[in-house]
């Protein structure tokens, strides 16, 4: 292999134990292809592969199924239906639901009926085409409204209340309401869906599966095949993305190719083809969200009232969070003195939604500045103004749900941001350009981002570590946190690196492993490094302490004077190579090797009383977004972006920067372009990218300006760092509120013009002519 070129392996160089911008640890091999993901793993001469049938109604019984022909085709060793499963069908998360294979009946166009293992993909799927599956249809509930109307929840309701909002409400100056559509968002990982399964000894199997949380692969694999969860190993080394995509979703792979493994004694893969993936797999939650405020004519709130209504699928898979989330942040970052906010999870004959990055907080977040807007609307104002006189304060700090916000960020985040990005001069020359121009307008969004950083389930909030520290002086760590892409084994061979005071090319981290942590949570609610960085950190305490014992023992000095750092371990003046003093070490019959284990602390909240702390910090942010459109069309673009974000002290800037850039971008292409559309018998027709539009490079916004708010976490996180990986997506807010002042400018902003998410260029210019037309009535 070629010698790597210098600048690849550090941004900066600067010392390995201080917080720098160290690339990526598979950067390289990423560019070149030498990383290695699952489908590309030389594959076993005996391997199968599978291929399913999906149902082809939304809401049906199943009278019978016709194999025969299946089984005959060429290429084809085993085909099977729910009742081949030695163990459980259902292969949920939390609650119940998700099944492997469907039973008496579908509930969803797609969910998989049979399933085929042949000789080559192309024989499965084949082979899939000559099941013949007879339905009994019955009548299919699609959306939200009607789930809502008829009270059909994948599970019960749940309101957040502080005082009594609606008094407050009808008492106050002025009062509005709105209502909004969001809709959702396929998470289009480049890698799709896929999991590689070999036998076992004994019955049991390893997995390699793709998916953020190996611990629950392995013990839905157990499920299925009936044996306990000491036979089966599930391993990941990375995703091609995720993106919380393959928090629960990936698991049903694992099972699927486990059970043909462990049928057939054979190596069996499973990858989805991206057709497949977009039918099958769960997405991010619709939500049709309604409102109502109270206010002062200065724009201060007095009392809101919101219901999320969130489009659950047909089962709970993970639901209930992303919806408690939604709620957790429909205040967003602004003080509401009284609120009601109620969660609905709607059933549906459609696919199970899941998780993606922000769980159900973009979508709470985007009513609370919807309504900011149209408040600000209401009372004549600048946006920027009504959003910062009702932002949290130090004696207006306490959420809806009873957490008093104990750090004051965003005031002087926004503060700042609103200088370095010029917005009042540039509101000026928007609002002179939009007078003087007809065809195109330009609008302007300032919005903030406070996101809760923590797994609303407690017992989530933990994570283990296991290191072990070899006689030459290298270092392996295995962590319960998976690498998607967002950097989580650079940060963490750069604490341990930093804990123990020596090179970061000592540290190598290993591929996620069951066996060699057990429990572990998924990689998700941005807390990947919060939780597996104290882990890690604890087992790098442990062994320090014991090589400095050791080596003030075998030095005879006084321990308080030993210290390591530089790759050194310094007695006074003296430096001992750290590969000297660990092979010291083992001579000496020291145990080199240490568990981790962190959880974390002052959290708590009680769900039945609706109060409490459920998040340990906030991770704050904020961006303006400026876009220009075309009247004529309602095509857009993008012009500029600044943002400002609060990640604490930062790890690693340069890999920050990125989570930043690319999850603002993500974001935007959730609010803009992509486009879930499903037709009137449940079949989703945006299965692929001609007909689902993820944002490209030639969408980033021609002017990207961004930065890091510089101030350490308040609470005592890895390093006084703070999360990343969610946060950024919802600055793009921002570009839906710019949107929409662009429409709005048409009625002299004083007219709250109609736009839902996405707001493609055909919503947008429905939005800018119900301005106009609002204008015409009105003049
Ligand atoms: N970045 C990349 N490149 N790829 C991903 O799949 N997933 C996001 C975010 N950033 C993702 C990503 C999501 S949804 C989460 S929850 C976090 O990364 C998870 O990782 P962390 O906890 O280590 O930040
Ligand atoms: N965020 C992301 N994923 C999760 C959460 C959460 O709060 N809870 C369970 N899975
Ligand atoms: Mo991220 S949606 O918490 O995987």
């Amino acid at each position: 292999m070629r010698k790597l070129p210098k600048a690849l392996l550090r941004v900066q160089t600067e010392s390995a134990h201080k917080p720098t911008s160290i690339a990526h640890e598979s950067a390289y091999k990423h560019v070149t292809g030498r990383a290695q993901y699952l489908d590309d793993i030389p594959e076993w001469p005996n391997m199968l592969h599978l291929a399913t049938v999906g149902a082809e109604h939304a809401s049906a019984m199943i009278e019978s199924i016709e194999l025969d022909a299946a089984r005959r085709a060429p290429g084809v060793v085993d085909v099977i239906t729910q009742g081949d499963i030695p163990g459980s069908a259902d292969v949920s998360p939390v609650f119940s639901g998700d099944l492997l294979l469907a039973g008496e009946r579908v509930d969803y166009v797609g969910q998989t009926v049979v399933a085929v293992a042949a000789t080559s993909l192309e024989a499965a799927r084949r082979a899939c085409k000559l099941v013949n599956i007879h339905y009994r249809s019955e009548s299919a509930r699609l959306s939200v409204q009607e789930a809502l109307e008829r009270e059909e929840f994948v599970l019960p309701s749940h309101t957040i209340s502080s005082g009594d909002a609606g008094a407050a409400i009808a008492r106050a100056e002025h009062q509005l309401q709105g209502e909004l559509y969001l809709r959702g968002q396929e998470h289009f990982y480049l890698e799709g869906q896929i999991s590689i399964a070999l036998p076992n000894e004994d019955g049991g199997v390893r997995v390699y599966s793709s998916s953020q949380h190996p611990a629950e692969v392995q013990k839905l694999v157990a499920q299925v095949l009936g044996v306990p969860l000491h036979l089966v190993q599930a391993e990941v080394r990375r995703m091609g993305g995720a993106f919380g995509g393959k928090e629960s979703q990936a698991a049903a792979l694992a099972c699927m190719a486990a059970v043909f493994a462990v049928r057939n004694q054979r190596p069996v893969k499973y990858r989805m083809p991206r057709r497949d993936d977009m039918t099958q797999t769960g997405k991010r939650h619709d939500f049709w969200n309604q409102y109502r405020a109270g206010f002062d004519s200065d724009g201060v709130i007095r009392g809101v009232e919101m219901d999320l209504a969130g489009l659950c699928g047909h089962s709970p898979d993970l639901s209930d969070g992303v919806v408690d989330r939604a709620m957790f942040h429909a205040d967003n970052a602004y003080f509401y003195s009284t609120a009601r906010i109620s969660g609905h999870r709607c059933r549906t004959n459609t696919v199970s939604n899941t998780a993606f990055r922000g769980f159900g907080g973009p979508q709470g977040m985007v009513a609370a500045e919807a309504m900011l807007d149209d408040i600000a609307r209401a009372v004549g104002a600048d946006p920027l103004d009504i959003r910062k006189r009702n932002l949290y304060s130090a004696d207006r700090n306490t959420t809806p749900y009873g957490q008093a916000l104990e750090e004051e960020v965003l005031p002087q985040l926004i503060e700042q941001l609103e200088q370095t990005a010029d917005y009042r001069a540039r509101r000026e020359q928007i609002r002179a350009f939009n007078v003087s121009s007809t065809q195109i307008k330009k609008g302007l969004a300032l919005t903030p981002v406070k996101f809760g950083i923590s797994f609303t389930s407690k017992h989530l909030n933990q994570a283990g570590a296991l290191l072990h520290i070899y006689a030459d002086g290298s270092i392996h760590v295995s962590h319960g946190g998976t690498e998607m892409g967002q950097g989580l084994h650079t940060k963490i061979a750069q604490i341990v690196a930093r804990g123990f005071g020596v090179d970061l090319e000592r540290v190598r981290v290993a591929a996620t492993a069951t066996d060699q942590v057990p429990n572990a949570s998924p990689t998700a609610a941005s807390a990947g490094t919060d939780l597996n960085g104290m882990a890690a950190l604890n087992a790098v305490n442990t062994l320090k302490q014991r090589l400095l014992e050791y080596a003030a023992e075998t030095y005879g000095a006084d321990i308080e004077r030993i210290s390591i750092r530089d790759d050194q371990c310094w007695i006074a003046q003296r430096a001992i190579p750290f590969a000297e003093l660990v092979k010291g070490a083992y001579i000496d019959r020291v145990s080199l090797s240490a568990t981790g284990f962190y959880r974390t602390p002052k959290i708590g909240y009680n769900r039945t009383a609706a109060r409490g702390r459920p998040f340990l910090y906030f991770a704050n942010g904020a961006a303006a977004s400026e876009v220009e459109v075309d009247l004529n069309t309602g095509e857009y673009r993008v012009t500029r972006v600044d943002i400002l974000q609060d990640v604490g002290d930062s790890l690693n800037p340069a890999i920050d920067l990125g989570q930043v850039e690319g999850g603002f971008v993500q974001g935007m292409g959730w609010v803009t372009s992509e486009e879930l559309l499903w037709n009137d018998q449940g079949r989703i027709i945006s299965d692929s990218p001609a007909n689902y539009k993820i944002p490209t490079a030639g969408d980033v916004p021609e002017i990207f300006n961004v930065d890091f708010f510089q101030r350490p976490n308040a609470e005592e996180t890895v390093y006084r760092s703070k999360a990343v990986g969610e946060p950024p997506l919802m600055l793009a807010i921002s570009v839906w509120c710019a949107l929409r002042d662009a429409c709005a400018s048409l009625a002299e902003y004083r007219y709250n013009p109609p736009l839902g998410v996405p707001a493609t260029p055909e919503q947008v210019y429905f939005c800018a002519r119900a301005a106009k037309e609002y204008a015409e009535a009105t003049s």
